[in-house]
Order: C-alpha cells, then structure tokens, then sequence
C-alpha cells in the first residue's frame, strides 16, 4: 500500500506500541510524509515501493526474548537508510547487533538521561535533559566494536540512547514522541531532517494535488462515483477532493435517516449547496425508523442501518448505470487499525470500515486513507468549509441510534436531540467545544425519580460524554468546570421535562469506548 505519490517518507515499523500513530503525527508534523506498517510487512519489495528515507521502529508491549517476539530481519539495519529505534525498536536494534537485553529495575515517567557522547542526534539538547521512560526491559551491554553508548539514565545508569559506529542507526530507550520528553521533537527533527535529509514536502497543496492526481488515474473516464455525504468533516471533504479530480461524474447523495441532530438536515443541505456539491436528498427517516422498531441490540442497529444505506445507494447505482464507485470518507487511524489486528475481537463494526455487502457491486474508493483528521481539517478549509465546520466534533454514521441505549423510540430522539444541542451550546459559549474531542448526550432505558412542584415523576436519566482524544483511538473524559456542567445539567432538568437526572460519564477509553453503543 503506497499512496505517498512524490513522497520520500519516513517508515514506522509497529511492534503493537501504544504511540506509534503518535510517532506518525510528529514526523508529519515536521512536513514529512510517514506511514505505517506493521513489523509483519518488512520486505525488500515493500522498501522497494515505498523508498523511505528512512525508518523508525516502534515501542511494543512485547520482550524481545517472549517466544514468537516480532522481529525484522537484520537486512533493514544494512541498506544504509537511517533507522531509529524507539524503546522495544531499541533493544531491538541491540540484540539484532549482538547486545544483551535483560528485565531490570523499569524505568516509568520523567527520567533524568546524560549524554555521554555528543551526535548530531541530540542537536539541541543539553548535557541532563528530562526524558519520559516506559520499560523495564534494558539494554544492558553492547558490542564496544559495533555501537557508541551516546547517553545513560542518571539512576539506573541504564543505556538511554546509542548509535552504530559505521551506519546512521539509532537506538534509544525513551520516547520522544510524547509531550513528556521536552525536546522530543527536537530529537527527532535532527534525524529525520538533519540526518536522513527527508524533504518537507507533505505540504498541504502537495497532499491535495497529489491526491487529485491518484484519484484521476483510479477513476476512469466514463465511470461515475458515488459519495455518500453525511455533513461531517470526512465524508463532505472526500466530495470535495471528487469534484476536484473529476467534475460532473460525482454524484453527491445526503441520506436522511432521522437519527440526525436537531436541525441538522436543512444545515448539512446548506451547507453542501454553498460548496457547489448539489446533493440529491433522500429523506428516509420513515423507512430506517421502522426497520429499527423494537431493536435493542447495538450491532444489530448498526447492521440494519449499515444495510439499508448500502440499498439505498445500490437504488441510485442501478438508475444511472455509469455509476461504478462508491467513495468512502475512511481516515488513517481506521486502516491501521482495521489492518493490524486480524484476529483482533470486533468492538464496533464502523460501518465504513466494516466493509461493505458483496450484492452493492461498486468498486470502493477512499481519498483520505492516508489522512489524520486534522489533515482532513485543514484540506477542508484550503477546499472552501467554512473553518467552524470544519472543526465540527465527529458524529458516527448511525447517528443519535448509537447514542440511545436500547430501542430508538420517538421520545429518546426527542431527548437525545434537545440535551445534545444544549451540550453544544454550552461548550460553544464558554469556548471549550474547540477543546474537547466529541461532548454529546445518551438517554438510556433507566429512570430517576423526581420531584415536579410537589409530585414525584419518575424520568429519564441523560448521561453526558464530554473526551479529549487525538484521533477517536484512545480518549479521556474532560475535566470541564463544575459551574458549566452544572449549567448544563440544570437546562437539560429544566427545558426537558422527561429527564429527572444528568450524570457524567468519568471513564476514558479504554476500558470505556467514546459512544455508548
Ligand atoms: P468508539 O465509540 O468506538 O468511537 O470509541 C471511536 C470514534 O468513532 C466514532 N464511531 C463511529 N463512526 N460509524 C462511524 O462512522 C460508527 O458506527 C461509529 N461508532 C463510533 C465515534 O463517534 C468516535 O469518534
């Protein structure tokens, strides 16, 4: 898998480590394309393909000495592309060379490391800096004729960093792709750009032409495509890059499925028709309504509605028989993800990851594959979304049925509608929705008893979900001030009078997912 185009990147080799899309982020951040591939997939033919300028190996929860521990071959460390290795990558990197690993005292959090040996890795950098640890595995020797120990862990005395003496590969034990390690970025700007010399060309009118390009070679002349548009920021950008790389042969369809936010519908329809993007509109809220009646189950909404969608696009798909592409909004994140985890339990079938009914018959096309959110952000915007739409919290294709626990009934939709416009509200007003990664509301099946005047009534309980997140993988619930969820939770009581309880949910992903449902 290559879309990188002119791109020379840099390659990230997954051991499984929690930061590896981490990794990804900063090297881009630098305006350098990166990719990821799992440890697995090393092959000449694949450097062959990609033509990296150079390669990062990632943090893993594994020992290097566990049976069946994921290696590569030492090949990688010999074709004279600069390589890095990143904690699990490091001690690696030793054992492939002929160092000894062994379990030590673990190092966790802010560590104190001093350089030994200067190198223009550590451009930048003092004598002591604070660096952020997370092993307890170490490299505890290494060949003196093959590698130079370039720092250590105050404490410990451990091997914080090295490097060959004949070849630009680099081992070290901490991660400086987190926050935590102060000049992390600096660190790894001195490698990718100061030593394996990669260009600062992942630029956003680059991206942009260079996926125009893709998709005007993939979609022939003569076949139409077809992008579902739901509002959100990755399927109207996945229209927009369309109408740029082939005109009139997109077809733009805004389904209504009835489980949109309030006032959602004649905004999305707006908004698409200010983008010059035209879409045919079908409301079938009737339709997916009725098909959910009496559904409890979460994947079992996911899968009627997923299935109705795929009808309603293969309708359009037969009226207009040069229609041979469906478009697909799918991100970065969800490629990895799907891709690496083959025997992976199932959490969440996303429908446009879960793939798609064989009998639909369109060949699939997704521009953003390779693209992190906040790359689609800005593609958005330099394509003409107005920026506070463009920085719109994502909203799951099934829609509010995801966001109400068991059946989907007219009264819940009410509920769920109404709290979540107040949610957003009230974060807009105090500026904290630009924050926070997704803030909505859920309404379940449990009741609260509540006094109205001088009567009990026994109501709805509204559970508010405010995350912080990168990229939806990972998320922690946010810590929002007590007065706005106060104000939040006193509106919700007040202007609707089926809730009798708000609470907020205090769990972060994982263990908890971000949707209910
Ligand atoms: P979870 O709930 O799995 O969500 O932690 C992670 C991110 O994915 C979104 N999400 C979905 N998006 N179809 C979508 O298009 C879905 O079925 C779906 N389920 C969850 C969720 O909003 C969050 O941003």
């Amino acid at each position: 898998m290559n879309s990188s185009g002119s791109f020379e990147g840099v390659l990230i080799v997954s051991f499984g480590g929690q930061y590896t899309h981490l990794i990804a982020r900063r090297v881009r951040e630098l305006n350098v394309y990166s990719e990821i591939v799992s440890y697995s997939e090393v092959s000449q033919k694949l450097i062959d393909e990609l033509r990296p300028r150079a390669v990062i190996l990632s943090g893993g929860p594994s020992s290097i000495y566990a049976e069946n521990a994921p290696r590569v071959d030492s090949w990688l460390l010999e074709l004279g592309l600069p390589v890095l290795g990143i904690c699990y990558g490091h001690q690696l990197i030793a054992s492939m060379i002929g160092g000894r690993v062994e379990r030590g005292l673990g190092e966790y959090g802010k560590t104190e490391i001093e350089i030994m040996s200067m190198d223009p890795i550590f451009s930048g950098w003092n004598s002591k800096e604070i660096v952020w640890m997370s092993h307890r595995d170490y490299v505890a020797t290494l060949p003196e004729d093959k590698a130079v120990i370039l720092a250590r862990s105050v404490e410990t005395g451990y091997i914080a960093a090295f490097r060959l003496r004949n070849r630009p590969v680099y081992g070290v034990q901490f991660h400086p792709e987190v926050i935590h390690t102060p000049k992390g970025r600096r660190l790894l700007e001195n490698f990718v750009i100061g030593i394996a010399k990669a260009q600062r060309n992942w630029v956003l009118g680059n991206i942009i032409d260079t996926i125009v390009e893709e998709l005007r070679k993939t979609l022939p002349q003569g076949e139409k495509v077809l992008c579902a548009v739901s509002g959100g920021v990755d399927s109207t950008t996945t229209a927009l890059l369309l109408k740029k790389a082939v005109g009139d042969r997109l077809v733009v369809v805004f389904v209504d499925h009835g489980l949109l936010r309030e006032g959602e519908a004649e905004a999305v329809l707006n908004m698409l028709r200010n983008l010059g993007l035209n879409p045919i509109y079908i409301d079938s809220s009737k339709e997916f309504l009725r098909a959910l009646k009496g559904v409890k189950d979460c994947e079992e909404k996911r899968r009627i509605i997923g299935e109705l969608f795929a009808k309603i696009f293969k309708d359009i798909a037969e009226s207009d028989k040069d229609i041979k592409w469906l478009a697909q909004g799918t991100t970065y994140p969800d490629v990895i993800e799907s891709g690496f985890a083959p025997g992976a339990d199932k959490i969440k079938s996303h429908h446009n990851v879960a793939g798609l009914p064989k009998w639909l018959g369109l060949k699939v096309v997704e521009p953003l594959r390779y693209l992190y959110k906040d790359e689609v952000r800005r593609i958005a915007i330099a394509l003409g979304a107005p920026e506070d739409w463009a920085y719109r919290h994502p909203f799951p294709g099934p829609g509010l049925a995801v966001r109400i626990i068991g059946e989907v009934t007219e009264e819940k939709l009410k509920i769920v509608r109404k709290a979540s416009k107040i949610v957003e509200e009230e974060l807009m007003k105090t500026g904290l929705y630009r924050r926070v990664w997704q803030a909505f509301a859920v309404v379940g099946e449990d009741r609260w008893v509540g006094v109205e005047g001088d009567k009990r009534a026994v109501g709805y309980i509204v559970t508010i979900r405010i995350v912080e997140s990168e990229d939806g993988m990972t998320a922690d619930w946010s810590r929002v001030p007590y007065d706005v969820l106060e104000k939040i939770a006193s509106r919700i009581t007040r202007e609707i009078p089926e809730v009798t309880m708000v609470t907020y949910a205090v769990t972060s992903k994982p263990p908890s997912t971000i949707e209910p449902c």
